[in-house]
């Protein structure tokens, strides 16, 4: 299988920092693919490098076969690479649907172009409500206000969000950051649901979510790649317990 997403070699320095060192990484379709490493590895700084939010300093993305190195953020989600944002991208007075008919409607584009407009709505409307069920949005929360909502729940809207784009890759930096344990698994068996039918970057700090959801995890440590494998080879790789498991338990 051709991957979706090519890193190679990818450089950022903040100053004589090197946050990200020469790393390369490629991501199969389908899978879901843990980023994992101690505190200040240089995670978030890949994740801003992939989704444009950021600018390397050297090497290249290619995604699809197309070369985004140079991409801005907004032609990247346009080319598939999209990313969940903090909730503050939710617009909390409105309800859970509306947000959602809102992203669909941003970007259906030219696939509704030809509906009638009674059709056109209906169609949005329908395309709105399947995303807030494929994030197991429960329906009784559908009119309610987003912002009312607990924490993880406006998670799994800003997760819907972000899959409004249809992306092909989408990135995710540490979505269980200040959940409790119940929205935790909650959001990692949404996140199982969809393995398979969606490729993921997953950028997360809870171990348990990591090694139940990740197909592969590649490891990070003071902005190099030292290892990427299937989680039983990355358990047993010594350099990883070195540098990070070992630690950790
Ligand atoms: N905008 C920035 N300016 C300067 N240094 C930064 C910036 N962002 C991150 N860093 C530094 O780059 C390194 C990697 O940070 P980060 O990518 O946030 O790590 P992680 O997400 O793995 O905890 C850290 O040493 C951090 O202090
Ligand atoms: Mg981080």
């Amino acid at each position: 299988m051709k991957p979706v997403l090519v890193v190679d070699q990818l450089v950022k320095r903040f100053g004589a920092l090197v946050a990200t060192d020469h790393v390369s990484l490629e991501i199969q379709p389908g899978e879901i693919h843990a980023l994992i490493g101690p505190n200040g590895a240089g995670k978030s700084t890949l994740i801003h490098l992939l989704s444009g939010t950021m600018q390397n300093d050297g090497g290249s993305i290619h995604l699809n076969g197309h070369d985004v190195t140079h991409a801005s953020a907004h032609q990247r989600v346009e080319a598939g690479l999209s990313r969940s944002y903090q909730i503050t991208n939710i617009f909390k007075n409105m309800s859970v649907l509306e947000n959602l008919l809102l992203a669909v409607q941003a970007h259906a584009g030219s696939s509704f172009r030809f509906w009638a407009p009674r059709q056109h709505d209906v169609s949005l409307l329908h395309a709105a409500q399947a995303l807030a069920e494929q994030c197991s949005v429960d329906e009784s929360l559908w009119g309610q206000s987003a912002g009312t909502l607990p924490h993880g729940e406006q998670r799994k809207i800003e997760f819907a969000l972000a899959l409004a784009a249809n992306p092909s890759v989408l990135l995710l930096d540490e979505p269980m950051a200040g959940m409790g344990p119940d929205e935790t698994l909650r959001l990692t068996e949404m996140i199982e649901s969809m393995r398979g039918r969606m490729t993921m970057v997953l950028v997360e700090h809870d171990m348990e979510a990591v090694f139940r959801l990740a197909d592969r995890i590649s490891v990070l440590v003071y902005g190099r790649m030292i290892a990427t494998g299937t989680p039983e080879q990355i358990r047993a790789n010594p350099d990883v317990r070195q540098a990070y498991l070992g630690e950790a338990t």
